[in-house]
């Protein structure tokens, strides 16, 4: 491998970057909302299945492609065709894919840039400045705008460090302190009054949903957003890890660590929901479902720590702490995508690329930002809900038939002790080619 090409330091390194930028806004705010909105512990099993027999594939063929081509996304696609159509095609899949990295961040900059607003806002407020703190904590045009420029700079200045320096350094320090706070919250959480029926809502499933096309197609964008598949992020970051490295263990330690939090912070959100309700706020809306999404997180908590009064202040900085060091990594893992694709296509040096990418996204979420009711949900829907599963189609594609099963085969085995095919390997080569793609298309054509 050349040796100006970033790469991961340590095992553990990876697992704090890759984890990091799959758990992100995803599964600490949309798997609890989603859940809550769509019966409860019914879509967090179905949300669990996908996780493990599509999500983790899908991981897979994105980790094996991006080690494999020690490249991005469309010099990975590139490198395992074997003719001018199918590298033009996937050249197209990958621009695809860098298009809509960019747009996940464009609009996931606005809501961190919140969440930076909010954590700022009660330590401000208890010092006196309530104005300030009013302006972080109410919607309009300029908070949004600020805000976002100060997470797109955060960002920028992390990616622009490098792989080890930057995204793995800041990765292996957030995320532990991350996961310690989200622990300590939740059992905190639990123990006020209220919480128990929270926990009830969460945990026990409305079987009459569980096979509900609405439902099944939530949880498979969930799962997806949730892994960031589909984009190149894992692509990119597989092709960090060393030769030497087991790739089915580690995806399956960053799937584990995954779904583990997003499990977690179902136990932290949904009970501070009902302990919330406990002291007089309003949690349902008119048509008698659960709030959800930004008037859950920035409604509802905030009208919970305001009537616990010092304790709250404290329980706030944490909650919005924490969520602002989970969208963090992920929106490195984001913005290294196109960043990585300029440096490797056009030999641009890093603190350049991430200038000039952070810049364009910053324009793209400054749009958004303007056209909030017109842009924001959708931006989401398209990018999320279609995107996403479709590049995951095509990776799959790539991976089962495009790629020779020979080669494939060798770059799984390669620090295979016994250098004998696993089960691992004997299976997923063949459910990437037929069962991943079929599931994707199914559950997109019926929701159509
Ligand atoms: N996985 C991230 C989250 O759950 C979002 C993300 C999507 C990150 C796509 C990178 C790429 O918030």
């Amino acid at each position: 491998m050349s040796a100006q090409r970033g790469e991961f330091g340590s095992r553990f390194g990876f697992i704090m970057a890759a984890a990091g930028s799959a758990v992100g806004l995803g599964n600490i705010w949309g798997f609890p909302t989603q859940a809550a909105s769509n019966g409860g512990a019914a879509f967090v099993l179905v949300y669990l299945v996908l996780a493990f027999l599509l999500a983790y594939p899908v991981l897979m063929a994105e980790l094996t492609l991006g080690r494999h081509a020690h490249g991005n996304m469309i010099a990975a696609l590139a490198k395992v065709s074997r003719n001018g159509t199918q590298r033009g095609i996937g050249t197209l899949v990958g621009i695809v894919g860098i298009f809509t990295a960019s747009l996940i961040l464009s609009f996931y900059a606005i809501v961190s840039g919140w969440m930076l607003g909010f954590g700022a806002a009660y330590p401000l407020a208890a010092m006196g400045a309530s104005d300030t703190s009013t302006w972080l904590t109410t919607f309009g045009e300029s908070r949004n705008l600020l805000l976002m420029l100060i997470f797109m700079a955060l960002t920028m200045v992390v990616v622009a460090g490098g792989v080890e320096k930057g995204i793995e350094r800041w990765s292996k320090r957030l995320m532990p302190a991350m996961i310690v706070t989200l622990v300590l919250l939740s059992g905190y959480v639990l123990t006020l009054d209220g919480a128990s029926k929270g926990l009830a809502v969460y945990l026990i499933p409305d079987v009459s949903k569980i096979l509900s096309t609405e439902l099944v197609f939530n949880a498979m964008g969930a799962a997806f957003f949730s892994l960031s598949l589909g984009v190149g992020t894992m692509l990119i970051y597989g092709s960090y890890i060393s030769d030497e490295e087991h790739l089915p263990t580690l995806g399956a330690q960053v799937a584990l660590v995954d779904v583990g939090i997003a499990v977690l912070a179902g136990f932290l959100i949904l009970p501070a929901m009902y302990v919330a309700a406990e002291r007089g706020v309003m949690i349902f809306n008119d048509a008698g479902g659960l709030l959800s999404e930004d008037t859950l997180i920035f409604t509802v908590l905030p009208a919970l720590f305001e009537s616990m009064n010092e304790s709250g202040t404290f329980l706030a900085l944490a909650f919005f702490g924490l969520m602002s060091i989970a969208a963090l990594t992920s929106s490195i893992s984001m913005l290294e995508v196109p960043v990585s694709f300029l440096v490797e296509r056009f030999n641009w040096g890093r603190t350049q690329a991430a200038f000039v990418a952070t810049l364009i996204i910053t324009l793209m979420s400054a749009a958004i930002v303007l056209n909030f009711d017109d842009l924001f949900g959708l931006v989401i829907t398209v990018s999320t809900r279609f995107s996403q599963p479709l590049l995951g189609f095509a990776l799959c594609i790539y991976a089962g038939w495009v790629w020779r099963r020979d080669s494939l085969l060798t770059e799984l085995a390669q620090n295979e002790a016994s250098g004998e095919l696993t089960l691992f390997m004997k299976w997923w080569p063949l459910y990437a080619r037929f069962v991943c793609p079929a599931i994707i298309a199914l559950i997109l054509l019926r929701s159509l």
